[in-house]
């Protein structure tokens, strides 16, 4: 096959200007795949127990009327800070859910109401629950995690 010379030229640009470009995608990613977004929290799924917040499970007032409910998971059981797995919140308050699992992936649900999320090992999930009626939710795991997963549940008791 024979080539003009201004072919060849054209031809030597267009497949430097494709490496060029690959190189770029290529730093790129590796530089985003180092930084993830700061939207996406993390946490060591084995240091749970020592990273805060999740080093203190439970409710904290944090201003008028607004909480944050921290909540450790593990194949089967949530750690809402209380003995019993009972909750209790003031009716009317803004709550911060921020969630995560120690182990498995485990659903974070709390029943007639908008939270619902799902828990992966290492990451943090987080959702704010305004809860405006009386009474009592169930907080349940809606994702299969073993053979406790019937047993995971705790109570979110919304009082006046
Ligand atoms: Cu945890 Cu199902």
């Amino acid at each position: 096959m024979h080539l003009h010379k201004y072919e060849k030229l054209w031809l030597a640009f267009g497949i430097s200007s494709l490496v060029l470009f690959l190189v770029i995608v290529g730093v790129n990613a590796f530089v985003a795949g180092n930084q993830p977004p700061s939207s996406a929290k993390t946490v060591d799924p084995g240091a749970v127990e020592v990273t805060a917040p999740f080093d203190q499970p439970g409710l904290k007032k944090i201003g008028d009327n607004e909480y944050q409910l921290v909540v450790v998971t593990s194949a089967f059981s949530f750690d809402v800070g209380t003995q019993d797995k009972v909750v209790e919140i003031p009716k009317g308050a803004t709550v911060h859910i921020v969630a995560t699992t120690k182990d498995v992936v485990h659903g974070f649900e709390i029943a007639g109401t908008n939270a619902n999320m799902m828990l992966e090992p290492g990451h943090i999930s987080e959702a704010t629950q305004v809860f405006r009626n009386e009474g009592e939710f169930t907080l349940l795991c809606n994702e299969y995690c073993g053979s406790g997963h019937h047993l995971m549940h705790a109570k979110i008791k919304v009082v006046d």
